[in-house]
C-alpha cells in the first residue's frame, strides 16, 4: 500500500484516479484549490463509491510555503500524482501569462517540496498538445514536437523540459503521461466531468446541449483536411485513464534503478472526428443534437491520435472503452447530475 499525494484530486481526472487508487488499497491525500472543481461534492461522491473520506488541502501550488506545509503534515509520501493545472486551450490563448504562472510555477513548487520531503515517485499530467500539429500520426513518444498550438500546450512542453533537467539532478522516478482527450464518466454514474466553470471540452458541451443547458453548440471548423472536414481527436475514457495512473505508479515504484524518466502516450489509437463524436452521441442517446457548423477555433490542431504501444508494453495497460462508451456514460452522468 502506498501513500499518494494527488494534486487536483477533486478535479475530473484527479477524482477518478483517486477512486482507482483507493480501490487498489492505497492511501490518498488531495491538494486542490477548487479553481475548476467542486471540492465537497466530489469528496462526497468519492466516499459514496469507495467508502473512504479523503482529506483535501485547499492550497494554491503557486504558494510554496502553503504547498510545503502540506508535506510537513504527513510522513513518507511515496508518490505524487500532479493533475492540478489550467487546461483550456481557448482560455490559454486569451490569458497566456496566467497559464504559464499557474502551470509552471505550480510544478516547480511541488518538485521543490517533494525533493525536500524524500518523495520517491512523481507522475506528471501532460498532454498530447505537446506534439502540436504533428507531421505523422499516430504520434509516438519520440515524435518530434512541433510548436505548441496554444499557450496551454506550450506550458505542458515547458513543464516536460523542466522535468527532464530536474531528473538529471534528482533520484526521483518520474513518469509524464500524455493524455489525449479524456471524456466520459465513472461506471457507477455517481461521478463524472463537473467543471465549476463553463464547460469548453467537446463531450460536456454535447451533453449540456442535449439536456438543454445550451440552446445549441458549434462545430469549430468544417473544412479541415479530414474525412468529414471536422477535427480529429483520440477520446479516451476516464476509467481507462484512471487505470493507467495506478499502473504507472506501480511501474515507478517497482523500478529499482532510481532517477528514471519515462513518457507515455495515453490514448486509444482511434482518431474520431467531431462529427463522428456527435453521431456516436446521437446513437447512444437516441436523440438529435442541435448544432451548427462554424469557424475554426484558435489553438486547435487539425488531427491527432496516439500510438500507445509503450504504455501497453511497460505498464501492461490497454484502453478497454471506445467513443460510444464515452458518450453513453457522459450522457447518463449529465442526466443523473441534473435530476431534480
Ligand atoms: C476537441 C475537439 C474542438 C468544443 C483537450 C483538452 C486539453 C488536452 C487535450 C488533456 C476540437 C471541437 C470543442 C465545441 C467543437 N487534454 N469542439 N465545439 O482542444 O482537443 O483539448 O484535449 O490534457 O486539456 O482541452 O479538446 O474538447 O476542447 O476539443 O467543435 O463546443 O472538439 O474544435 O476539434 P482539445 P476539446
Amino acid at each position: 500500500m502506498s501513500k499518494v499525494l494527488v494534486t487536483g484530486g477533486c478535479g475530473y481526472i484527479g477524482s477518478h484516479t483517486v477512486i482507482d487508487l483507493l480501490e487498489q488499497g492505497h492511501e490518498v491525500i488531495s491538494i486542490d484549490n477548487g479553481i475548476n472543481s467542486e471540492i465537497d461534492p466530489t469528496i462526497d461522491r468519492i466516499f459514496q463509491i469507495t467508502g473512504s473520506k479523503i482529506i483535501n488541502h485547499k492550497v494554491d501550488l503557486c504558494d510554496f510555503e502553503d504547498t510545503n506545509s502540506v508535506f510537513d503534515l504527513y510522513k513518507n509520501i511515496d508518490t505524487i500524482i500532479h493533475f492540478a493545472a489550467l487546461k483550456s486551450v481557448g482560455d490559454s490563448v486569451t490569458d497566456p501569462l496566467g497559464y504559464f504562472h499557474n502551470n509552471v510555477t505550480g510544478l516547480i513548487n511541488l518538485l521543490k517540496a517533494a525533493e525536500a520531503h524524500g518523495v520517491s515517485s512523481f507522475i506528471f499530467s501532460s498532454s498530447c498538445t505537446v506534439y502540436g500539429e504533428a507531421d505523422v500520426i499516430p504520434v509516438t513518444e519520440t515524435t518530434v514536437w512541433k510548436p505548441a498550438a496554444s499557450p496551454y500546450g506550450r506550458s505542458k512542453q515547458i513543464c516536460e523540459l523542466i522535468l527532464e533537467d530536474f531528473n538529471k539532478a534528482s533520484q526521483m522516478n518520474i513518469a509524464a503521461l500524455r493524455y489525449f482527450n479524456p471524456a466520459g464518466a465513472h461506471d457507477s454514474i455517481k461521478i463524472g466531468e463537473s467543471p465549476s466553470q463553463k464547460a469548453q471540452n467537446l463531450v460536456p458541451v454535447i451533453t449540456e446541449t442535449a439536456i438543454g443547458k445550451r440552446a445549441s453548440m458549434t462545430v469549430f471548423g468544417q473544412n479541415y483536411d479530414t474525412r468529414d472536414g471536422s477535427c480529429i481527436r483520440d477520446y479516451i475514457h476516464i476509467m481507462d485513464l484512471a487505470d493507467a495512473h495506478t499502473k504507472a505508479m506501480i511501474f515507478l515504484q517497482k523500478h529499482t534503478s532510481r532517477g528514471i524518466l519515462e513518457v507515455f502516450n495515453l490514448g486509444t489509437g482511434n482518431g474520431v472526428t467531431v462529427l463522428e463524436a456527435i453521431s456516436a452521441f446521437e446513437e447512444v442517446s437516441k436523440s438529435k443534437l442541435n448544432y451548427i457548423l462554424g469557424e475554426p477555433r484558435e489553438g486547435d490542431v487539425v488531427s491527432i491520435y496516439a500510438d500507445y504501444k509503450k504504455a501497453e508494453m511497460l505498464l501492461q495497460w490497454n484502453p478497454k472503452r471506445g467513443i460510444k462508451d464515452i458518450m453513453d456514460s457522459a450522457w447518463k452522468w449529465e442526466l443523473a447530475r441534473n435530476k431534480k
